[in-house]
């Protein structure tokens, strides 16, 4: 379950890095060239930049530092070998994490959703690029112009923060907020983390949810609780259109399954590169 959660990472990294373009994939993309590539998920506008390795005079994205806990690149490798193994140089690795990443959350318990195909690979992998990314001191106004940027609208952003009911942050994106939101923090959690933090510094870590491994409504009740890890999921209950949204998602896990769904096939056409543009790797770790 760790790659898993790893890989359902991949799908906000990819939001902020690939270049603009338009969106026309297809849900059999692969039905002649390699029918059953659709066993593997679906989702996310990954151009798989992500999944380059650093060189001596290029630090890849992976490398910067707030992709330093992504891990599941393994997993991403066996998969590609696989298909390799069936039809050689057809399935793009961003095709490949938007699939991963949908079978990493069904498996956990969440929602499958579709995932149109036909991404291609991008050539460029830049540790710079990461700073798209939102960063997690950003509050719900905030969020909610970076996400608008793309077409994501509140709904959609509170529900794609549910992603966060898999896994683990560490000390570093949440130690401020101990430090300065305690009117918003529940104090029995704010000191177990402040424990955690004191003897494991910015690299020790904690679940974001009590149920981080299975993928739930748990993550809404406990933002209903102060119990919200980062500043920019407590936010998403302190500002009055979100907690809306949070308050609703906490009674109705199949609302919020299903804003999830819909969030993912809209940010899974993020920034695509299609046609000739880009490449389909032979290694997901190496340029062609
Ligand atoms: C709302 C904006 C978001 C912010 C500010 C944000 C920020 C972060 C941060 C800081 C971490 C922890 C990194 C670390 O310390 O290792 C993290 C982890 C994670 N994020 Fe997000 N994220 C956002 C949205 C999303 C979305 C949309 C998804 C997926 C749909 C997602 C899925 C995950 C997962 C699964 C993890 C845990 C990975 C692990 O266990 O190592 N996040 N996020």
């Amino acid at each position: 379950m760790a790659a898993a959660k790893k890989l359902v990472r991949l799908l906000m990294v990819v939001v902020g890095v690939a270049g603009p373009g338009a969106a026309a994939l297809s849900m059999d993309y692969y039905g002649m060239s390699c029918p059953f590539a659709d066993m593997v998920v679906r989702n996310v506008g990954c151009d798989a930049s992500v999944l380059l390795d650093s060189t001596p005079d290029n630090t890849a994205e992976k490398d910067a530092p707030p992709n330093k806990s992504l891990r599941g690149f393994e997993v991403i490798d066996r998969i590609k070998q696989a298909l390799e193994m069936q039809c050689p140089g057809v399935v793009s690795c961003a095709d490949i994490v938007a699939l991963a990443a949908r079978d990493a959350v069904l498996m956990a318990g969440g929602p499958y959703y579709v995932v149109p195909l036909g991404r291609r690979d991008g050539t460029r992998s830049n540790a710079a690029d990461t700073v798209a990314l939102p960063p997690p001191f950003l509050n719900a106004t905030e969020l909610a112009q970076l996400f608008a940027t793309h077409n994501l609208n509140l709904q959609d952003m509170v529900a794609l923060s549910g992603g966060h009911t898999l896994g683990a942050a560490h000390c570093a994106n949440f130690k401020n907020r101990l430090a300065t939101e305690a009117a918003t923090l529940d104090s029995s959690l704010g000191s177990s983390l402040s424990s955690v933090c004191a003897a494991g510094g910015d690299g020790a870590t904690a679940t974001f949810d009590r149920t981080s491994t299975m993928f739930d409504g748990v993550y809404f009740r406990e933002l209903q609780q102060r119990r919200g890890l980062l500043s920019s999921d407590q936010t998403l209950f302190e500002s009055p259109e979100t907690k809306r949204l949070v308050n609703m998602f906490a009674m109705n896990q199949a609302y919020f399954f299903f804003a999830f769904q819909q969030g993912m096939l809209k940010m899974g056409q993020l920034n695509l590169k299609e046609g000739t543009i880009g490449e389909v790797r032979r290694s997901c770790r190496i340029i062609n």
